[in-house]
């Protein structure tokens, strides 16, 4: 009877509602998909998949009765909600499939994927006593980063708290202090080259800090982590993972390289820019945007504008609607500095940004380091204008400022934000930037080939996952 039993593999991929958080699980889940295994996707109502940008799989839309994460006081808050109401939908639809599967000559092996945010999918898993592996969207180095402050609590060693005074860093003057202040200038002995400044969650308050760190730090070791990162790129990180958990680590970055999907965006790209950036010349473009999520002040906007403005250079800024409270989209700005801005570049809501970091216009880019943005950067070979925000972020912009030194550190002050622009984009400093940004992509180029690691990693993550 056993050589009868067709064996076949259901994955389950837990994605969270998150834009840099789903794009790779899904890049992810179409590389397994082509491997042969059936690929379902247990998402939230919030932030939705398309499912007709990928046939392939199935969807379970878990109710989370939530409306947006903005309405609750804090994104822990909003995790733990997100958690509490999805859970008993996840645990139905996972105990229907494995009674479905006992009524068939099919023997399935469930295997739950989950994003590290929605780790209501951990116990889901070992209730049911499933594997289940975590998918990590941020750096490896965000690891000993978190799992460092309950200790440096205790010491009284987590300075950033009191600093921000529970304020969230988003405006010009926040992160301007951030630089007057030398204590946290200072590096983590334990974590180098990570600053007491770069460190995650820094602008909550304590118990909140402390609160999101236990949520997402595994209290058991799951069957394995994937990670969307490349091992030459971050290797003390990476062991120090595996010396702590002891359970495979796979590197399988950058994934957009590798399996090319189509569109993820919750938002529509505005495919204008592309034609504007035809006309420029090459790498003259300074590209702009802070991602999905950050919601910075509109004096950090006014500053950014006028920043561009000054530094004489052609740009494309991407400005989120909505991005800033209480407007609607850039209206604050003065009408002759909207004005002047139209001379030199164009502001967009989105862009299709994989597509304008690709480009031979652009010569650089001016973000708030979210992971999926500096992968996408580093694997064009474009060097950095760092301006984290917050939780990872401030650990990739020191990786590309400090560690691979392709990016450089926005300074806050009046009138050295036009500098920063132009040591970006020009002269000797920019070259050696290119140069160091070209070396890491080529390096990358390799990484993704068949043999290199990225691709090996991705065969025994198939290989782990059929044993
Ligand atoms: C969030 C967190 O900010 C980040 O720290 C964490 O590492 C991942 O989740 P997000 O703000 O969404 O990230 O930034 P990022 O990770 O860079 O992802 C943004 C995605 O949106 C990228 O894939 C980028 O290509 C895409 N994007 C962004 C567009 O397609 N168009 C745009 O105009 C801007």
């Amino acid at each position: 009877m056993a050589e009868h039993v067709r064996k076949r593999w259901q994955l389950v991929l837990i994605v969270s509602p998150l834009q840099g958080h789903m794009t790779p699980i899904l890049q992810l889940g179409t590389y397994l998909h082509s491997k042969g295994f059936s690929i379902t996707i247990a998402h939230s109502k919030i932030n939705p998949p398309n499912p007709s940008n990928h046939s392939d799989f199935m969807f379970f839309p878990m109710s989370d009765n939530l409306s947006r994460p903005g309405d609750f006081p804090s994104f822990v808050e909003f995790l733990q909600a997100l958690g509490d109401n999805c859970k008993p939908h996840l645990q139905q639809h996972v105990i229907q499939m494995i009674n479905t599967q006992k009524d068939t000559y099919v023997k399935e092996s469930i295997i739950i994927i989950y994003d590290n945010l929605m780790s209501f999918a951990r116990t889901v898993a070992s209730e049911l006593s499933l594997p289940s592996i975590i998918m990590h969207c941020s750096s490896a180095a965000f690891f000993p980063a978190y799992k460092i402050i309950p200790q440096l609590h205790l010491e009284g060693r987590f300075h950033v708290e009191a600093h921000f005074n529970n304020q969230p860093r988003r405006g010009s003057e926040s992160i301007q202090n951030l630089f007057e202040d030398s204590l946290l200038q200072e590096i983590v002995p334990e974590l180098h080259p990570f600053r007491y400044k770069d460190l995650p969650f820094a602008n909550l308050p304590i118990q909140q800090a402390l609160q999101s760190v236990s949520m997402i730090t595994p209290n058991t070791a799951p069957s394995a982590f994937i990670y969307n990162t490349i091992e030459f790129l971050e290797p003390s990180a990476l062991t120090e993972i595996h010396q702590q958990y002891q359970v495979p680590i796979f590197t399988v970055g950058p994934l957009h390289k590798i399996i090319p999907t189509p569109s993820t965006s919750f938002l529509e790209e505005d495919t204008s820019c592309i034609p504007w950036l035809n006309k420029q010349s090459p790498k003259s473009v300074i590209y702009v945007s802070l991602g999905s999520i950050a919601t910075p002040d509109k004096l950090l906007l006014t500053q950014m504008a006028c920043g561009l403005v000054n530094s004489n250079l052609p740009f494309l800024w991407v400005v989120r609607a909505g991005s800033v409270h209480g407007f609607k989209w850039i209206e604050f700005l003065p009408e002759g500095l909207v004005d002047e801005t139209k001379k030199r570049g164009l502001i967009v809501e989105w862009a299709p940004q994989k597509e304008v970091l690709a480009h031979n216009s652009v010569g650089g880019f001016w973000s708030h380091c979210g992971r999926n943005s500096v992968l996408e950067s580093v694997s064009e070979g474009v060097p950095m204008l760092c301006q984290p925000f917050s939780v990872d972020q401030l650990l990739n912009a020191r990786y590309l400022s400090y560690e691979w030194k392709m990016g450089i550190e926005v300074v806050w002050k009046i009138g050295e934000i036009e500098g920063a622009i132009r040591r970006l984009m020009l002269g000797r400093e920019s070259e050696e930037l290119r140069q160091k940004a070209m070396e890491i992509r080529e390096k990358i180029q390799v990484a993704i080939k068949h043999g290199g690691s990225s691709q090996s990693s991705l065969n025994d993550l198939v290989d782990f996952i059929i044993w």
